[in-house]
């Protein structure tokens, strides 16, 4: 059954392709193109974009990026370190591997299909079944040695330049091997810099920090550390525009909503996700939708799992931190004792620590203490009590 009002078509026809909240997408191509200037001016250095999670940085690569790239001659790669941990070469290769499929299929209807606009690893790639190109000579088995081989083939048989994309690069540092993986991420891209270009985006600046400090510095003076600018008032905006539509003339205040828009860190899926809960209850007050978002019981059910993942006593390090408690301090220990019934050390604090951090839930900033990454998650841990969680 299709159903189209017709105040429906009209404001279609105002807004092509915009009916939804889900629609609403805010493209960056001038920053895309800073990137790629930045990067023409440095040849053999990447970029390094940094921003927490959830804030539009795979989006970015994505939608803004890759299409500019692809616009200056470019051929954009795209592979997740993160997905794919354990052997991240492996990974950033068979993304190379596709996009020179990409070149060499035939076209007909699998050769269109193939010929996406980014090679994306795991997400259509694995998907796709392409005969194997025809080849001059095998390449080298060994993946440090594949890669190398792999960004020379792209670029000599596409006759352009590639600009590899690596999306969440941090999380090699928590490999066994990732030191060597770096190592050889950058000798390649030292070697074929004329061939190759980087950006590399993560989520976290301290494992970033770290990485760089365990290869013995060479990251920082190789990669150009960025901070990636969160969405600016314009998808706020948007927001509004669309519940005005909706709601025929109401309006949504955009400084409440960049407030709260702060608050929750900057994540426009969150934010777009109280803006439809605010427009189903046709409500403009932007706090009481939060408020009542963060009651929400699926909200809290995810919360809830959240914390049952963790150990008792991560749990409780992690509520003294999003009480306000330096969690080295030794206060907090002595009310850890109070909650534990045992004297917890503070290398028993330091295991902790690490491991909320590998899980993502804690987030240490170059400057400053540790913060609990998910804001919202935070407020819900602050109001807690102590002796229910352990
Ligand atoms: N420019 C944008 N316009 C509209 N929505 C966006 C934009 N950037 C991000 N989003 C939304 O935010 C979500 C999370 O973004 P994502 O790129 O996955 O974050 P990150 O990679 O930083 O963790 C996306 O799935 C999308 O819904
Ligand atoms: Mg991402």
């Amino acid at each position: 059954v299709v159903k189209i009002a017709v105040a429906d078509i009209s404001t279609m026809n105002d807004n092509p392709g915009m009916d939804t909240f889900d629609d609403i997408e805010v493209s960056r191509p001038a920053l895309a193109e800073s990137y790629l200037g930045l990067l023409a001016a440095q040849p053999g250095r990447p970029l390094a974009l940094f921003a927490p999670r959830r804030v539009g940085k795979t989006y970015f690569l994505d939608h803004d990026l890759a299409p500019a790239a692809k616009r200056v001659g470019l051929v954009p790669v795209y592979a997740d370190v993160w997905l794919h941990k354990a052997a991240p070469l492996v990974a950033i290769n068979h993304a190379l591997e596709e996009a020179i499929d990409d070149l060499t299929v035939p076209s007909g209807p699998l050769g269109r299909l193939a010929k996406t606009p980014v090679t994306k690893l795991g997400v259509l790639g694995t998907s796709l079944e392409i005969g194997n190109p025809p080849e001059r000579r095998p390449l080298p088995n060994e993946p440090e040695l594949r890669l190398d081989a792999l960004a020379a083939r792209l670029a000599e048989k596409s006759g352009q330049q590639v600009l590899l994309m690596l999306d969440e690069i941090q999380s090699l540092g928590d490999l066994l091997n990732g030191e060597a993986a770096i190592a050889t991420l950058r000798a390649v891209l030292q070697k074929r810099k004329r061939q190759i270009m980087a950006v590399f985006t993560g989520s976290s600046q301290d494992a970033l920090a770290a990485m760089m400090t365990a290869v013995g510095g060479p990251m920082y003076q190789f990669a150009q550390i960025i901070d990636f600018p969160v969405l600016g008032v314009e998808y706020l905006e948007r927001l509004a525009d669309h519940f005005e539509r909706v709601h025929r003339g109401t309006k949504l205040s955009v400084p409440e909503l960049q407030r709260v828009f702060g608050q929750i860190g900057c994540k426009p899926a969150l934010m777009k996700d109280l803006v439809k809960a605010m427009s189903a209850e046709g409500s403009t007050d932007v706090d009481l939708g939060l408020q009542r978002f963060m009651q929400d019981d699926r909200q809290l059910a995810g919360w809830r799992a959240l914390l049952l993942s963790l150990q008792p006593f991560e749990r409780a390090v992690l509520v003294m931190i999003a009480q306000g408690h330096p969690p080295l301090g030794r206060e907090t220990l002595t009310r850890l004792q109070e909650v534990q019934g045992f004297s917890p050390t503070l290398a028993k604090v330091r295991v902790a620590l690490d491991k909320l951090k590998k899980a993502g839930v804690l987030a240490r900033p170059l400057v400053g203490g540790y913060t609990i990454e998910d804001r919202l998650f935070a407020q819900y841990l602050a109001d807690l009590e102590l002796r229910k969680v352990v």
